[in-house]
Order: C-alpha cells, then structure tokens, then sequence
C-alpha cells in the first residue's frame, strides 16, 4: 500500500466545534499567547497555565470527531496512513485514526516539571480526572504540568514525523496555517514529485509541480480528497 502522510492543524478541529489559533476567533486573540503557551509563561505563573489546560481539556469532553476524522480513519482501508497532527486535542483517535504523531504535546497527558519528555512521567489522565491541581506531582516530586510542547521548547516527535515525511507516496495538509516550525518545514522532507494536496479555506503559499488545492472546509474536502485519491490509485 502507498504511504499517504497528512499533516493537520487547528482548521481540522474547527467543525468539531475547537477554535483555530490564528485569524478572527483565533485563540491567540482571546488568550496572551506568552502567557498560556510559552515554557516562561509556565514558570512565571503556573497556576494559570494549569488552569487554562484544565479547562481545554474538560473543553474536549463537549466535542466529538467531525466527517473528516472519520474519512481521514476510512483512508486507512486504501493506503498506509500517517497522520502527523498538530492539534494537542484527541479528535484523530476518537475517529478512528491508528498512527498519529502529535508533535505538540496531547491534552489528555500529564508529565513533569523537571524533566517533561522522559516517557516514565507521562501519563494519561482518566476522564473523571482532568483538573490538575497546585500541588499534584510527578513521581520525580515536581508538579504535574500539561504534556504540551511550548514555544521555546524542544519537538521532540519532529524526527519520527520527517521519517513519514521521507517514504511519502502522497502528501495531504489540512487545516494549518503553516506559520509554526519545525512543523511548516516538514514540506522540505519531501521526495521530490510527490504529490501535495491542500485542504483549506484559505489559500497557502505553497508550489510545487503536483500540487492540488482544495479550497473547502475538513469535512467536504476530505468527501472531494477520498473521490480523487480513489480514481487515481
Ligand atoms: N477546515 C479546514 N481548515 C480550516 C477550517 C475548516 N473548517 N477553518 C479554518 N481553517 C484553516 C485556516 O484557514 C488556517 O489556514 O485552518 C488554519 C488554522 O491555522 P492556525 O490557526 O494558524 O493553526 P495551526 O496552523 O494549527 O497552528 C499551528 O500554532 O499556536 C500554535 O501550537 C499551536 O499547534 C498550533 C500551531
């Protein structure tokens, strides 16, 4: 089976109900970035940061996979699917998605302070459990914080993501604005001649000789994307 590798962002969980970060409703207009989503803003007032998370995560209890999760899981009867998301929330999952890379952290989990990316702190929180609290710490004795990736910190699942990107037969990107590395920059993993498809309202500055942009919404561009993929291979 060929490798179809899609990247998704913030777009992809929008008629989920989530918000996008960038653009009017973005969550970068309501929330101070600096605060809530920087490793500074975490030292200079962890409460806060906590809180936020807490109330994201509980946010996901209310949302449910949307049409283009589920075709998104349906591709995996045709092709060998990876999806590379940035979305730190579980709507790929929920769907019916088998191998997501999250490369900026997932809501559900927990880590530690100190040391956030070793795998014997991270743990998954069970859905009666999600309001981390001052004072909850890890087994190294630090507190509890969300297993998210900040500004200012390392993405460690970047490496595994540019080998997907490098056995990539077919390229689909939905829903992101491509204004975040080292994520935007897994394009450049590209092998050459591969084709590209963009799901997205909006236009992206993306060129490339194979390159296809669907200019819809997740849900009715994966409906189009499916149809495509299925005559063609
Ligand atoms: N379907 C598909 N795409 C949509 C939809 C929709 N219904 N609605 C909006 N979009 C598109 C927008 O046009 C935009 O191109 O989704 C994209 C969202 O872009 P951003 O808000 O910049 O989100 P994203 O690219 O995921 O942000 C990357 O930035 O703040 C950080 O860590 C955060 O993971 C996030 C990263």
């Amino acid at each position: 089976m060929k490798n179809l590798i899609i990247l998704t962002g913030a777009g992809m969980s929008v008629e989920s109900g989530l918000s996008t970060f960038r653009g009017s409703g973005g969550m970068w207009g309501k929330y101070p970035v600096e605060q809530v989503a920087t490793i500074e803003g975490y030292y200079d007032n962890p409460e806060l940061v906590i809180n936020f998370y807490n109330d994201l995560r509980k946010q996901l209890l209310t949302v449910n996979p949307n049409h283009g999760h589920k075709v998104i899981a349906e591709l995996e009867k045709y092709f060998n699917v990876t999806v590379i998301t940035q979305n730190v929330d579980n709507l790929h999952e929920r769907g019916g998605s088998s191998n997501v890379i999250h490369l900026h952290g997932e809501l559900t989990k927990v880590t530690s302070s100190k040391d956030p990316n070793n795998p014997r702190y991270i743990e998954t929180l069970a859905t009666d459990d999600y309001d981390v609290k001052m004072g909850d710490n890890s087994a190294d004795g630090s507190q509890k914080r969300p297993f998210i990736v900040w500004f200012g910190e390392a993405v460690p699942m970047i490496d595994e993501a540019i080998e997907w990107v490098r056995k990539a037969d077919i390229f689909v990107v939905i829903g992101t604005s491509l204004n975040v590395y080292p994520a935007a920059g897994l394009l450049n993993y590209l092998p050459p001649r591969v084709p590209i498809y963009v799901i997205d309202p909006n236009e992206l500055p993306i060129k490339g000789s194979d390159y296809h942009f669907i200019q819809n919404g997740a849900s009715k561009g994966m409906d189009e994307l499916m149809k495509i993929l299925l005559d063609k291979n």
